[in-house]
């Protein structure tokens, strides 16, 4: 089969597509025919380099952290998923391995894949989702609460909207001006130019943010709740400080940062702050399926590249402006 595999880490240029046997089938696993693959900003920062300190590879390594297929084969402990079914999956960071034509994941981070949607739709869909479900519930956003999400026309954004307006919120969002439409046509209640407009003033006093930007953004958004409110963020910014103080001291200061900042908040406001990092889970991935089903939540494909052509697709998420998903089709 064909993948596209890092030998090192590096510009997208690393990133280069190979002949290389089919993955084996555990007892618990399912093999897969890969039909599409999304690319999210955490395979350009493992392809990088920088999270080298909390995810050690051996290279080559095939990078891949979505997918949608059909099994070609299961395990011999799995139940529930049959050759020929098609599904939709995240596989944990240990693994990847969805740039290639097939991949095998853990039968327990699988769902089925609903009719309504493509191949391309569906793989688009389950690392932003999960992430997205996990902060909400971190934050645990309820009908009539007022909600800032940051980044509305990204991956994670454009799904949190969503699924944040399917719980009854007000949503607030960040995006640029050319993204205002498609965040409002996604439930967004109040579209942020923060080009033009401060979004610490806009959302002052709200019950809940979910910050994906990092950096400044995350004090800003303590300080931008309401007293007692609560923060989750997706993007605590490990690699900045692994990057200025090395592997062993970065992770140590990271540590520190984080715990300091989490205690100040708390002290200083009443803020609760979480960090939430995406599990993979397809008893959960299934409940997202359901409400695709349902029109709650509908997936944005920004642009579809082939398999052959993922360090384009690289080059292209990390502008850091891609409006929705980008997704490889092998
Ligand atoms: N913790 C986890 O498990 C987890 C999971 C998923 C993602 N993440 C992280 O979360 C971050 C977002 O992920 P993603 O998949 O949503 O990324 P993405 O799809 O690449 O986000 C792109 C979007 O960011 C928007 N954006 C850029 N600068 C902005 C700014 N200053 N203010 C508001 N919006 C801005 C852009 O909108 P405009 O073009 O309108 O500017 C664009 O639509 C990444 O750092 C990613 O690594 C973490």
């Amino acid at each position: 089969m064909r993948a596209v595999r890092l030998h090192r880490y590096g510009a997208a240029e690393e990133l280069r597509l190979e002949d290389t046997p089919s993955p084996r089938a555990g007892p618990d696993d399912v093999r897969v025919a890969v039909r599409a693959a999304a690319v999210n900003p955490v395979d350009f920062k493992i392809r990088s380099g920088a999270q080298r300190a909390v995810l050690r590879l051996s290279l080559p390594w095939t990078l891949g952290m979505d997918v949608s297929g059909e099994v070609l084969e299961v395990g011999a402990r799995v139940s529930g998923f049959k050759p020929g079914d098609q599904i939709v999956a995240s596989p944990s960071h240990r693994r990847m391995g969805c740039y290639a034509d097939e991949v095998v994941i853990r039968a327990d981070e699988i769902a089925l894949k609903p009719a309504c949607l493509t191949h391309i739709e569906a793989a688009s869909l389950p690392l932003v989702a999960l992430t997205a479900w996990d902060a909400l519930k971190a934050l645990r956003v309820t009908r009539s609460q007022r909600i800032l999400i940051q980044a509305g026309a990204g991956g994670v954004g454009s799904v949190a909207i969503q699924l944040a307006r399917h719980l009854g919120a007000e949503v607030l969002t960040t995006c640029s001006a050319s993204n205002v439409e498609l965040v409002r046509s996604l439930g967004a209640d109040r579209a942020i130019d923060y080009r033009s407009e401060d979004w610490r003033d806009v959302a002052r006093d709200c019950d809940a943010v979910l910050d994906s930007l990092g950096g400044d953004a995350l004090p800003d958004a303590i300080s931008t709740v309401r007293r007692g409110g609560r923060v989750a963020c997706i993007t605590p910014g490990v690699p900045d400080f692994t990057k200025r103080y090395g592997s062993v001291l970065g992770l140590l200061v990271f540590g520190g940062w984080l715990g300091g900042t989490m205690l100040r908040a708390r002290l200083t406001r009443g803020v609760s702050l979480s960090v939430v990092t995406r599990r993979t889970n397809g008893q959960t991935l299934g409940e997202v399926m359901r409400l695709v089903e349902s029109g709650a939540l509908r997936p944005v494909i920004d642009r579809v590249f082939p398999l052959a052509e993922a360090a384009a697709a690289h080059r292209y998420l990390e502008t850091g402006h891609a409006r929705g998903k980008v997704v490889l089709q092998p």
